[in-house]
């Protein structure tokens, strides 16, 4: 009796712990990379931003703005909030990863600097639920920028690190844009 209760126990620790490794053991999505170190873990996630202004349902859309943005060369004074899709791939149609969700507003009188607020909340993989938060200046026109990670949920709670992004298409009419983004954080 008390041989075969032990042997039950067993039994169970060990389906336990398979579940624990299988859950743990979850491989990273291909647009994602993670590496344990022995003190934390890397992590780095490459996707694209559309940020869509044309069209009958833009993703970005301009909520406010100054009294002179209009007559400013850098639209200073401009705010957009956006819900803009992160894919896998450069075409709007590929593996939606995520969503941009959040605000930038043109900061710079002299340059075009916007100050980025802004969640990037996932939807694939081991990273389904998970967001980082952007908060920094994104000198919009240099042919790449850097922007702090400040923070996480999720699979990424504590996470901080750097965005790198890449203006792959712009289009000077519309303001559509798809941004490419490397991010690097570590938790
Ligand atoms: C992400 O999670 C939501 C809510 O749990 C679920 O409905 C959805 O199917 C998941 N998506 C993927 C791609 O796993
Ligand atoms: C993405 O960023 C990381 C960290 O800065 C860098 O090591 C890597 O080379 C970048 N990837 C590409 C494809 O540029």
């Amino acid at each position: 009796m008390a041989m075969s209760a032990a042997i039950l126990v067993l039994a169970l620790q060990m389906m336990a712990l398979r579940s624990w490794a299988q859950r743990t053991a979850s491989p990273a999505p291909g647009w994602a990379q993670r590496l344990e170190t022995g003190t934390g873990t890397m992590t780095n996630l490459q996707f694209y931003f559309h940020d869509t202004f044309s069209g009958s349902n833009p993703s970005a859309v301009r909520v406010a703005e100054a009294r002179d943005t209009d007559n400013s060369l850098t639209l200073f004074g401009a705010l957009v909030m956006v819900d803009d899709p992160l894919t896998e791939g450069i075409s709007p149609s590929s593996k939606l990863v995520g969503r941009g969700q959040g605000l930038y507003g043109s900061a710079g009188q002299s340059e075009v600097a916007f100050l980025m607020a802004m969640s990037f909340c996932f939807l694939d993989g081991v990273y389904n639920g998970s967001c980082l938060s952007v908060l920094g200046k994104n000198a919009a026109l240099n042919y790449e920028r850097e922007m702090p990670i400040v923070g996480g949920t999720g699979l990424l709670r504590f996470a901080r690190g750097y965005a790198l992004a890449q203006t792959q298409m712009a289009n000077p009419i519309n303001g559509d844009a798809i941004v490419w983004y490397n991010v690097t954080v570590f938790n």
